[in-house]
């Protein structure tokens, strides 16, 4: 059987850990092409994706636990080098005839390794002193026949182990977080040294992979894409235009709740730019009468997400002999939608995509070229594509646009006033951030804004202009510090920078005489206002 990857396969056996998508992420940081795949997959199975390296995750069990998730012998009997982190190390050892007990303490957190003798993994990091991060309870306690142990902390006896000859590697500690400071030179020793892989998985390669495939893939088909302008699609559509030119129609649907300048630059970018077949459905004054006086957020949301698909599809009704839908799914919404609950792509996908209402009598064949790639890999094939670095990091916008930062209903007057105000955070925040680049050269540092607008609230109050008593609106000036928008904290902005906004606010936005910042984190707030 071959692999039907053109990259070699590090596969990543994932036992329900926390860090399993870490784990592919770092290999392909690494430029070698990861995977995640269900650990109840068999040998067979795993046989016909040819991997050429298997990691073992970790996982939240305990490998005497009756429900405990195993993993079919014949996977480390295979001659493909095993690598096992964790509970990883834990089933190896069991499998083969090793033991697990319980440690008397638990160890969570930071532990200093002591190596010991030889080995092919850690052979490249320091004897004594390295800090690796722990996080179990249960430790090997005796390990399989032809093992050695190849390094200890104080609480644990076996942080690592090897049998070099049958190419069966593991660790207690965990080398894909960051807080294990050699991880990497660990990684690499197994990835390079041990299984001599390539370094492959690099952008051009992936670009000019990526067009061959949707070239076959397509033929002569005809392709439409729903394009909104956030990095996802708008990368999709760089990417099949790249392959199958104007094959591709891009239909933009626009609501009307879309920010300052952004209609303009998805015209700029892919009518000018990319001279891609573009369809602008200018749906603002349909949208204006469809949100008149609706005000509770999860009835907007249902509205705006429906009479999207419905105006989406009227349009790709006219455009004719349409067979196929690109989409910008990504690889979290596959992982996250239950792929690995689900044991394989196929069935995931499926009910990830029931979520495009078809319409009655109408199907396309869906070709979903990003959904094996992680975020930050999509913006960095968006900026070998040729695309704006403006679309490319642009912060998470959501779908329902600035409806849902307007509290209570929505109005062209209200729009108008969030799309000018708005505009101004940005543009400060913006500034900030880039100051902060330059100093630190990071981009999501410690101290800058993950995600910033402003929100309009439905009140009015009183203020002071010239001489005149006016009763005019608040906006809510909102920027958070995040990675993942699952918890979030308040930006802690220099006052200048938040004085600055205000005055440009109040000044420059008509309809406007005070604005406030919003403190609190999330949880118990949530990032967004509606
Ligand atoms: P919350 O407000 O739940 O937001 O803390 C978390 C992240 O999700 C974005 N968000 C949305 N994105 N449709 C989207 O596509 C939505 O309805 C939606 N609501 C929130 C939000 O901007 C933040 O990044």
């Amino acid at each position: 059987m071959q692999n039907p990857r053109p990259q070699q396969l590090v596969a990543v056996l994932d036992f329900g850990a926390q860090y399993g998508q870490l784990i592919a992420r770092r290999v392909r940081d690494l430029n070698v092409y990861s995977e995640l795949v269900p650990c109840d997959i068999t040998v067979d199975e795993l046989k016909e994706l040819a991997p050429a390296a298997v990691i073992l995750s970790g996982g939240p069990a305990s490998v005497y636990a009756e429900d405990a998730p195993g993993i079919d012998a014949g996977i480390l009997e295979m001659g493909v080098p095993v690598l096992g982190f964790c509970y990883g190390q834990q089933i190896m050892a069991v499998t083969l005839g090793g033991e697990v007990g319980h440690t008397e303490k638990g160890e969570y957190g930071p532990a200093t390794l002591v190596r010991e003798g030889d080995s092919r993994i850690l052979g490249k990091t320091p004897v004594e002193g390295q800090t690796v991060w722990m996080s179990h309870r249960d430790a090997v306690s005796r390990v399989p026949e032809g093992f050695r142990v190849t390094a200890h902390t104080e609480t644990c006896p076996v942080a690592a182990m090897e049998c070099a000859e049958r190419n069966l590697y593991a660790t207690q500690f965990h080398p894909e977080v960051r807080h294990s400071e050699y991880g990497k030179t660990m990684l690499e020793s197994f990835l390079f040294d041990v299984c001599g892989l390539e370094r492959n998985w690099t952008m051009d390669n992936i670009v000019e992979q990526k067009v061959a495939e949707i070239r076959e893939t397509v033929g002569e088909r005809k392709v439409i894409l729903a394009l909104s302008g956030g990095v996802d699609s708008s990368v999709v559509a760089a990417l099949v235009h790249r392959a199958i030119g104007d094959q591709l129609t891009c239909v933009f649907v626009n609501h009307g709740l879309l920010r300052k300048g952004e209609p303009e630059m998805v015209e700029q970018v892919f009518r000018t730019q990319f001279n891609v077949p573009l369809v602008h459905v200018h749906a603002e004054e349909r949208y204006a009468r469809l949100l008149a006086g609706v005000t509770e957020p999860e009835q907007k949301r249902r509205l705006i997400g429906t009479e999207f698909w419905k105006v989406f599809f009227e349009e790709a009704q006219k455009i004719g002999d349409v067979e196929m839908l690109a989409q910008g799914t990504i690889y979290p919404d596959i992982i996250e939608s239950g792929a690995r609950k689900t044991g394989g792509k196929a069935s995931t996908i499926k009910s990830h995509h029931n979520l495009i209402p078809f319409p009655e009598g109408v199907h396309f064949d869906l070709i979903e070229p990003l959904d094996h790639f992680f975020k930050d890999e999509v913006r960095e094939l968006g900026v070998s594509l040729g695309l704006p670095s403006s679309m490319v990091y642009r912060q998470p916008f959501p779908g329902p646009g600035l409806a849902i930062r307007i509290i209570g209903d929505v109005t062209p007057e209200k729009l108008d006033i969030l799309r000018e105000a708005d505009a101004i955070v940005r543009e400060e925040l913006d500034a900030y951030n880039a100051r902060l680049f330059e100093e630190t050269g990071e981009r999501n540092g410690e101290h800058s804004c993950w995600q910033y607008f402003a929100v309009l609230p439905d009140i009015k109050s009183v203020g002071v202009m010239g001489d005149e008593r006016t009763y005019a609106r608040p906006v809510i000036v909102r920027a958070v510090e995040s990675s993942d928008a699952m918890t979030a904290d308040w930006a802690k902005l220099p006052y200048e920078v938040l004085g600055k906004i205000s005055s440009r606010i109040v000044g420059e936005v008509a309809g406007v005489n005070r604005v406030v910042y919003d403190v609190t984190p999330k949880p118990p707030a949530t990032i967004e206002w509606e």
